[in-house]
């Protein structure tokens, strides 16, 4: 009799120990009530083969960007044919995981190939024939994922970094109106959808200035625009906390701010070294590359400072952000460790390359919990 009130006595407290165990607190749990946590997915990752990611990603992210899939010279290869089986799929994951899916990117002047703009006998096509063709594609895409992609990346970095319009072929063959007539279309296919005008440097204040004119202009015209796709890839030194604020405060006079594609690079940059040093090749190398074998404390904690700044911020505009999406799950996966210097050992982004989260993940969760 005793050993039996023993034994339930012992039953009683394991399960008590086991209630009282909290839950390990998920980035998109802690967010819930105040933006969706996304990462851009590779075709493995949505493909359920990444097998380090995908806990990673059905733990704590509540929306998916398709990193490469959905571009031009992906879905759209040849003049008559699409493909459309990965981003089939990517968006069937996302449907099944419950999360809020964005399409990047319907009109881009990189990834797009040259057949695009020209004719077979590769003069250039003329504007009405490029509208044409716009217009096809995107109605095509957007009509296939109605009502099943969320949002739209309907323009991608369509300024120059001095407020200046980039000379790419859509805008040099269309004219300036191609960016309204991108939206025009976009929203005639999926009049639910979000969409969006997406750019990088956007903590730039000319080339803020420039994008809250442009798509002031478009939303004047009475043609939708949801918001302004901040990509976010940014450094341990910048931006600063006033140029990232004062930029969401432009932008959320327009509608929604989404933070698309956000990493954070710890490698000296090679813009900053170029210069006199005749030397710079020879050294390059090492000099450029610093962390193979590891992290050091040192940048770590620089890493982790810089990612606070920026959620602090964040939060303090949650009312107005709907999406902070890292552009990658692991540092491994981060196409920081391929630009702007091949080859290098790069450390961007939430979770390391074994997929254990980095020390900043846990003091945003302790940020947002302390809300
Ligand atoms: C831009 C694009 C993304 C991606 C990154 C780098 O930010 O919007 O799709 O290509 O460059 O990979």
């Amino acid at each position: 009799m005793k050993k039996v009130f023993l034994f339930a006595a012992l039953v009683i407290f394991v399960a008590a120990c086991q209630q009282s165990e909290p839950e390990p607190a998920t980035l998109k749990n802690a967010f819930s009530e105040k933006f969706f946590i996304g990462a851009a997915l590779n075709t493995s990752q949505y493909m359920e083969q990444d097998q380090r990611a995908l806990p990673i990603i059905k733990n704590h992210i509540s929306s998916i960007t398709a990193e490469n899939d959905m571009k031009w010279m992906y879905i759209h290869p040849r003049p008559d044919s699409f493909y459309f089986d990965d981003a089939d799929k990517f968006v069937e994951f996302g449907e099944k995981n419950d999360m809020f899916i964005v399409g990047h990117t319907l009109v881009w002047h990189s990834q797009t190939p040259r057949w695009v703009f020209e004719h077979e006998d590769g003069t250039p096509l003329t504007r009405e024939e490029l509208l044409t063709r716009m217009e096809d594609h995107i109605t095509t895409i957007v009509t296939r994922y109605k009502g099943r992609v969320d949002g739209w990346d309907v323009t991608n970095e369509v300024v120059n970094d001095d407020g200046s319009w980039r000379e790419s072929p859509w805008y040099n063959i269309i004219g300036e109106d191609f960016v309204a007539k991108a939206f025009e279309f976009a929203h005639a296919a999926d009049p639910d959808a979000e969409l969006y005008y997406n750019d990088y440097n956007l903590h730039q204040p000319q080339k803020a200035d420039a994008v809250v004119e442009l798509i002031t202009s478009i939303q004047e015209q009475g043609i939708p625009v949801t918001g302004i796709g901040m990509q976010a890839h940014y450094g341990l030194d910048y931006p600063s906390r006033e140029d990232f604020e004062a930029s969401i405060r432009k932008f959320e006079k327009l509608g929604i701010v989404a933070i698309t594609e956000l990493d954070i690079d710890v490698l000296p940059s090679p813009w900053a070294n170029q210069g006199a040093d005749v030397n710079m090749r020879a050294e390059g190398g090492d000099r450029m590359n610093p962390y193979v074998n590891g992290l050091p404390d040192s940048v770590q904690t620089k890493l982790t400072e810089q990612y606070k700044m920026l959620f602090e911020v964040m939060l303090d505009h949650s009312e107005s952000i709907n999406r902070v999406t890292f552009w990658g799950v692991t540092d491994g996966d981060s196409w920081k460790n391929g630009w702007p210097v091949p080859g290098r050992t790069n450390y961007p982004l939430a979770f390391d390359r074994e997929g254990q989260p980095k020390p900043f993940v846990n003091e945003i969760i302790e940020l947002v919990k302390s809300e």
